[in-house]
Formats: structure tokens, sequence, C-alpha cells
């Protein structure tokens, strides 16, 4: 028997008794749907009955004042989803007699309709051979096809919308869809899934390799950092400042213009060091030359630009050399292979502009 087969056998004996189960109807499949990307089935099932009989059809609900139809989503949340409905709703009974047109371009039209809802109301009412994928779907495509990449990465739903589709029964399309859902939500669990008992365990690439645990892999890319700060140019005549400072948390390892972060910090990582505060204190001798930005890797930064220019440096050097910081003198046409980064290019267009 093939996987599909299994599947849907699997569905017909264990699929929940659900009001929306009941007859193929697009608008309370609609709605049902919708309500169920908010809240689990338990939780939506008091208020769905509530909105149908409130509002049993698209001609009622199009009738209906959005205050009236945002007092039925009590409970809900997110009332923009709401709001569209209602409009969806209008364009229903405008466009289409107040029927769902059994065309996929054209429900992606209506408002709040996104690829998850037009492929589940169209497959499950009215069958058409649109494969859906919701964050259970992809849990069990990626165990069962052994997707291997990041499932948040970039491709990874135009890859997945692709299995899912090779998927697809084309005899039952709603019921598959359904029966995939249901398979995440009560067997395929993101932990101790329940393997022994699953309809598509035979041919389950996690389970076979035992990597359900490894599966699906979920690497959520880093959160940006936003850090405004300051990069000096400190002249003596021709020359200009460079230093080491093994602590800073950029740049470690090579010369650099003395920087540092002010503000409210995120971490103890960022915090100036005491050159930093010396420079801080020579601030009103100094002239700012503009701000520069600079990315690195999940760090935006933002430097104001202090352009100190000094006729002795005693105190200067005495400090760096009691602070243990390495440091030295160059002239601007060395400034960038002394110092090798992007920043360097950005401060001299400053210095020079
Ligand atoms: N989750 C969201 N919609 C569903 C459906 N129609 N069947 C099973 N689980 C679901």
């Amino acid at each position: 028997m093939n996987p599909q087969k299994k599947l849907h056998d699997w569905y017909l004996l264990h699929k929940r008794d659900l009001p929306f189960r009941k007859k193929k109807q697009a608008y309370p499949i609609w709605i049902s749907e919708v309500m169920l990307q908010q809240t689990r089935v338990a939780a939506m099932l008091p208020l769905f009955e509530n909105f149908l009989n409130r509002f049993p059809n698209p001609e009622e609900l199009a009738k209906a004042s959005e205050e009236e139809v945002l007092a039925h989503w009590k409970g809900l949340g997110y009332y923009s989803r709401a709001r569209n409905i209602r409009k969806a709703a209008i364009q229903l009974v405008n466009l289409y007699n107040g029927s769902f047109p059994k065309d996929l371009e054209l429900v992606l039209k209506l408002p709040g309709i996104g690829n998850y809802t037009a492929r589940a109301v169209l497959s499950i009412a009215y069958d058409l051979p649109y494969a859906v994928l919701d964050g259970n779907v992809k849990r069990v495509l990626a165990r069962y096809v052994g997707y291997t990449k990041n499932i948040l990465g970039p491709k990874a739903d135009l890859e997945l919308q692709e299995k899912a589709n090779e998927f697809l029964n084309l005899d039952f399309p709603g019921d598959h869809n359904q029966a995939m859902m249901e398979l995440g939500a009560t067997i395929c669990l993101p932990e101790s899934p329940k393997c022994l008992v699953c309809p598509l365990m035979e041919g389950c690439f996690a389970r076979i390799h035992g990597k359900t645990k490894d599966l699906p892999i979920r690497e959520k890319s880093q959160k940006q950092i936003s850090l405004q700060g300051e990069i000096w140019i400190v002249q003596k005549d021709d020359v200009y400042l460079l230093i080491k400072e093994p602590k800073n948390r950029f740049l470690k390892g090579m010369f650099h213009l003395p920087y540092g972060f002010l503000g409210e910090l995120p971490n103890n990582e960022y915090q100036p060091s005491d050159f930093f505060h010396f420079l801080g204190s020579l601030k009103g001798k100094s002239q700012t030359l503009g701000t520069i930005k600079h990315t690195i890797t999940h760090h935006k930064l933002e430097y104001s630009v202090p352009h100190l220019k000094l006729n002795h440096t005693r105190d200067l050097e005495s400090f760096l050399k009691t602070s243990g910081i390495d440091f030295k003198w160059v002239n601007l046409d060395s400034l960038e292979t002394e110092f090798p980064s992007s920043l360097a290019k950005k401060v001299k267009k400053i210095l020079l502009y």
C-alpha cells in the first residue's frame, strides 16, 4: 500500500469529530482555518459556533458592522484578521455571488487570505489539488522526506512546498491535507513522536535513521543588535593614532582607531574601555565630523566621528602605556593597510570630505 493511502486510512479511522468537518462548505471551513491559526481546536470551538450562529454565511457577514464582527472575535486576538474576514466576505458577495471562487489565484486576492488559508479552503471544500504547509506539516515532511536544511531558512518554504505537492494524495487532497496536520498535532509531535503508531513509519527518513530528535532543524537567525558609539580620529601633526585593545568586542587583534559604545548597552561585552573614557574627557577639544554606519555580523553600529588634534601627546601616551595598550601613529596613506577594515575607509572619507 502506498504511504498516501496508509495515511488516508489512518485519517478516516482517527480523525477528530469537528463541526467544521461535517459538511464540505467553503465558508465555515475558511472561518475555522483562520481561527485555527490563532488558537488550538479546543479553545476555538465555542467561538466558532457562536460566530457561525450569528454570521451563518458570507451575506450575513458582509452586512454586519465591523464593530459587531470584532465583538464576535473577542478572545482570539489579532483583530486585523477579523476585519479582513469581513472585507473578504463583502468581496465574495459582490464579485462571486457569495461563494468562494474555485481558483487559487482569485482566492489569494481576497483580503487576509494567504497561501495557507487559500490552499486549505480549496482542498478541503472542493478537493482541489493544493497541498498545504503549516508548522505541523513542515515537521512531518521534514522528518518523512529527510529535509536536513534549516526549516526557518529563506528557501525552506519553497522547497517544502514542492515536497508537499509531490506527496499530495490527488484522490483526496482535502483529507490528505487534514491528515498531515492531524498527524503533526497528535503523532509526529515535536518532542517524543509516537512513531510506533504512525501510519508513515515505514518510509520515514527520520525514524529509519534515528533522527527524529534532530529533525526538523530550526535555527533562528540571530537577532540584530544596534549600538551607538564613537570612533575617534586622534591626530598629532600629520599622523593618526591606532591602538590595539585586547578587551574590545570588535576588531580584536588588529590596530584600529579607538572606539567605544555609549548609552544603554545590551550586556557587559560592549562596555567602553578606560581609554575610551579618557578620550571622553577630551571631547570638548574635539570636533565631530559626522556619523558612519557599519555592520559586523548581526550588529548594526552607528558611530559619530570626533576629530581631536593634539599639540602634545605625553599624557595620552602615558595613559596608554600604563593601561597596557599597544599603539602606533600612522600617516593617512597607510591608514587602511595598518587598520584593514572598511571602517578605515569610511572614516577617511569623512575626514577628507
Ligand atoms: N489545523 C488547522 N486546520 C486543521 C485542519 N483542518 N485539520 C487538522 N488540523 C488543523
